[in-house]
């Protein structure tokens, strides 16, 4: 849903990435774990809820694998494939086991949902399994499975939302940070898995939301992305009765400080509403950029997927946003080869590509999940070469238009948060415009450093860097 690479799934684009928190002493722990985070925003926001609760337990996070008492994974199920990297995962994990007696291996996350104890009792891979509503759970599972017993809670709840833990921040840039406000998905698209491993929908309480950017803001912190599977169908009625909905939530945040940037992912076409898009315009801090998955161009495929909006309702929204946030940055999800797509489908999905001009995309071949309704109604049946050469057409149709939309952007200058040095050069800074696009640009003499604002001029662009001038501060 965020953050991520052209055609690679955001699984493949997170691949063993590990990381552990740098807040307070390392040696002030006697135990530690090592944690692996796969799949959306969503699991890296838990993996933070994880290793507060780990702390509190005496656990320091460790970068070293060698070095750690409790391994974990927290884990994705959304493709097949994200569920294959997480087995190679595992099996590498059981052979450290041999060698090192005592480390201790917990799945977390939404495979541990769907699997529940296969992977501990069938396949003898793991020594715990927690599912995303069991995280407080763990420390008496870690007791469990140290004392040799099956340690598994994939129980889901109706109002766990971790309102009141604290996130101990990974991996940090110290700029940007996620921020959960819902949990699980009430919407059923017959394709997704997700309904089923994070169970029902619910908000958390809106007071610990602003709390918790408010603290983000003290502690240096410029820009929070509001985090749930469906944004808009946030809905939160407080003790005495008052209700707030997502335009309430994001106003709210925004004022938290002008200085502090707002995103939020995801939102679902059908629940947007101009109220939102209204507070998004009149909040120059809230980011001028939607995610709005569209899955398909095709009306036929959109109602088996059961998204509940047609090919023309969806282009009327992207319509609206463009009148109501003129400059509004856009970004789609697509899956291509959905059952019985046939080739005039495919056509209509390039079709409304092109009609919504996306500045970007996360593009997938459809695969099947179990247990969903899609697996339980029709047929898999669009072979996966045609799958993988329409994903291809998709790909490709994106790197233009990504490269268009940068090429329309040359000449123009923007407010640019500084989240750290570029990558290739400790000469240039990177950052990014409230429309989500990635500058690059030489520091010069000037001042600055992360966490500051800066006017950028862009002078040139690849199809996925702005490459640009600083034009004052
Ligand atoms: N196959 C392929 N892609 C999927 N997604 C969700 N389920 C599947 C599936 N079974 C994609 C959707 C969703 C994104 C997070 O992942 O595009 O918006
Ligand atoms: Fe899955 Fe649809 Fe819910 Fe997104 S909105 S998590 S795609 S069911």
């Amino acid at each position: 849903m965020l953050d991520l690479v052209t055609d690679k799934t955001h699984e493949e684009a997170r691949q063993g990435e590990a990381y552990a928190p740098f807040q307070g002493d390392p040696n002030q722990y006697k135990k530690h774990f090592y944690i692996e985070s796969y799949g959306c925003a969503m699991n890296f926001s838990d993996s933070e809820i994880v290793a507060s609760i780990l702390n509190k337990e005496g656990y320091g996070a460790t970068r070293n694998l060698q070095e750690a008492d409790l391994v974990l994974i927290n884990t994705c199920s959304i493709r097949e494939k994200a569920e294959q990297t997480v087995r190679n995962r595992l099996v590498h994990f059981k052979r450290l086991k041999e060698n090192r007696k005592g480390v201790l291996v917990g799945i977390l996350g939404c495979m541990a949902e769907r699997l529940k104890s296969k992977l501990l009792e069938e396949e003898k891979l793991v020594d715990m399994v927690v599912g995303p509503d069991a995280y407080r759970s763990l420390p008496a599972l870690v007791g469990e499975a140290e004392g040799g017993q099956k340690a598994v809670n994939v129980l889901l709840s109706r109002d766990e939302t971790y309102a009141d833990i604290s996130p101990v921040r990974l991996d940090s840039n110290g700029v940007s940070a996620f921020v959960s406000i819902m949990r699980g998905c009430n919407n059923m698209c017959s394709f997704c898995v997700v309904p089923f491993t994070r169970g029902r929908e619910r908000s958390r309480n809106a007071d610990s939301i602003v709390a918790e950017c408010a603290e983000l803001f003290e502690k240096g912190y410029r820009e929070v992305t509001l985090l749930g599977q469906n944004v808009d169908s946030y809905y939160y009625t407080s003790d005495s009765g008052a209700t707030v909905t997502f335009a309430g939530l994001l106003e709210k945040v925004a004022l938290v400080s002008p200085l502090l940037r707002v995103r939020f992912s995801t939102s679902h076409p059908k629940d947007i509403t101009d109220e939102v898009l209204h507070t998004i315009a009149k909040y120059e801090n809230i980011c001028n950029y939607i995610h709005l998955p569209v899955q398909s161009g095709s009306t036929r495929i959109l109602q088996l997927m059961n998204r509940t909006y047609t090919r023309e309702w969806y282009m009327a929204k992207v319509d609206r946003i463009r009148q109501i946030i003129p400059g509004c940055g856009i970004s789609a999800d697509i899956i291509t080869g959905f059952c019985t797509e046939e080739e005039q489908d495919h056509q209509d999905t390039l079709s409304i590509m092109e009609y919504a001009r996306y500045d970007y995309s996360y593009m997938f071949y459809y695969s099947e999940r179990p247990g969903t309704l899609a697996h339980r109604r029709f047929a898999d049946d669009v072979p996966l070469e045609v799958k993988k050469r329409r994903l291809q057409e998709v790909v490709d149709l994106q790197g233009r238009l990504s490269y268009e939309s940068n090429q329309r952007d040359i000449g123009k200058t923007f407010t640019i948060l500084i989240e750290g040095e570029s990558k290739r050069s400790d000469t240039d800074w990177m950052g990014r415009s409230s429309e989500g696009k990635v500058f690059v640009f030489p520091k010069e003499d000037y001042q600055l450093k992360k966490g500051d604002y800066v006017k950028v001029m862009a002078a040139d662009c690849t199809q996925g860097t702005m490459l640009g001038k600083i034009t004052g501060i």
